[in-house]
C-alpha cells in the first residue's frame, strides 16, 4: 500500500475544451512509506501540479490520486505542503505559527507542546520561540515552515522547491537539515526541484519528467540514500558521478523540449 499513489493521472488548466492547456498525461506514480521521492524536470512541466494534486488542491480530470488507499478529494492535514515561500501568519511568534495547527485542531496542549518544543530545537529556533516571522532570516522562516508542517505528524510531506529562494550557503544548511530529520522521522516526503544536485542529495529515488503535457520519462533509484550522503561523499562516488551526468542530460534535453513547446 502506497503512502500516496497517482493512478494514470490526466490534467488540464481551463475550463472549456478549446482553452485547455494539458499539463499532466497518464502520470502512474506510486510512493512507499519512507521514500524520499523527488521530482525533478524542467520549469513548466507540472512538478507542482503534480504535488498540488497530491495535497488535494486540484483534481485531476482522468484517474485517481490515492493515499494509503483511500481516494484523495481535498486537503488534509495527513499531507502536509511546505512551499518555496514560507507563507508564516505575520500576526503570530514562532512558537504560535509552529503550533497553530494542532491548537486549530483542538488537541491538548499535553499533546502538541513537548512536540513543539523538540522541533523547535531539532530546527534550531529555540532562542526565537517568541520571534515575530518578520524578524527572522529566510532560512529561519523556512525552518519554522518545515516545523509547521512536522508537528502535524503527516503521513507524506509535500515539498515544493522549498529551498529555492535561499542563498547557498543557507540552501545547503537547510538541505542538511531536512535530510538528519527525516532520518530521524522517517515521513514519507516528495521533494520538487529543478536542481539535479539537489535531487541527488535529497533522494532515495528520482523521478524525472518530461516537459508539458508532463509524464515520467524515467525513475532512477540513488543507491547511497540509506548510507552518509553529503555532498563530498556523492563527488566521489562513481555510481552518483554517473547518475548526476545521466540526470543533467536527461533535464536539458526536456527543457530543450519545453522551449521548443512554449
Ligand atoms: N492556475 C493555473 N492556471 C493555468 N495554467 C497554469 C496554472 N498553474 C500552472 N499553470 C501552467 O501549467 C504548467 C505546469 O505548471 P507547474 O505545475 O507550476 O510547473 P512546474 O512546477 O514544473 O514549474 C505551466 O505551463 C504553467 O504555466
Ligand atoms: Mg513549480
Amino acid at each position: 500500500m502506497a503512502d500516496i499513489a497517482l493512478e494514470r493521472v490526466t490534467f488540464a488548466f481551463g475550463s472549456s475544451r478549446a482553452a485547455q492547456l494539458p499539463v499532466l498525461q497518464d502520470v502512474s506514480l506510486q510512493v512507499e512509506r519512507g521514500e524520499f521521492v523527488v521530482l525533478l524536470g524542467p520549469s513548466g512541466c507540472g512538478k507542482s501540479t503534480i504535488l498540488n494534486l497530491m495535497a488535494g488542491f486540484e483534481t485531476p480530470q482522468q484517474g485517481r490520486i490515492l493515499s494509503q488507499d483511500r481516494l484523495v478529494t481535498g486537503p488534509s492535514p495527513s499531507r502536509g505542503m511546505v512551499f518555496q515561500q514560507p507563507l508564516l501568519y505575520p500576526w503570530l511568534s514562532v512558537f504560535d505559527n509552529v503550533t497553530f495547527g494542532p491548537r486549530m485542531q483542538g488537541l491538548p496542549e499535553a499533546d502538541w507542546r513537548p512536540r513543539a518544543t523538540e522541533l523547535l530545537q531539532q530546527m534550531g529556533l529555540q532562542r526565537h520561540h517568541d520571534a515575530n516571522p518578520w524578524e527572522l532570516s529566510g532560512g529561519m522562516k523556512q525552518r519554522v515552515a518545515l516545523a509547521r508542517a512536522w508537528i502535524m505528524r503527516p503521513e507524506v510531506l509535500l515539498m515544493d522547491e522549498p529551498f529555492g529562494a535561499l542563498d547557498a550557503q543557507t540552501r545547503s544548511l537547510m538541505q542538511e537539515l531536512l535530510l538528519e530529520t527525516w532520518r530521524r522521522l522517517r515521513t514519507t516526503v516528495v521533494f520538487v526541484t529543478h536542481d539535479v544536485d539537489e535531487a541527488i542529495l535529497l533522494g532515495t529515488r528520482i523521478v524525472v519528467m518530461s516537459a508539458r503535457p508532463g509524464r515520467i520519462r524515467e525513475q532512477i533509484n540513488v543507491p547511497v540514500a540509506a548510507g552518509p550522503r553529503d555532498v563530498e561523499v556523492l563527488a566521489s562516488d562513481p555510481v552518483c558521478r554517473n547518475i548526476k551526468a545521466h540526470a543533467l542530460h536527461l533535464v536539458r534535453e526536456e527543457a530543450r523540449r519545453h522551449l521548443a513547446v512554449q
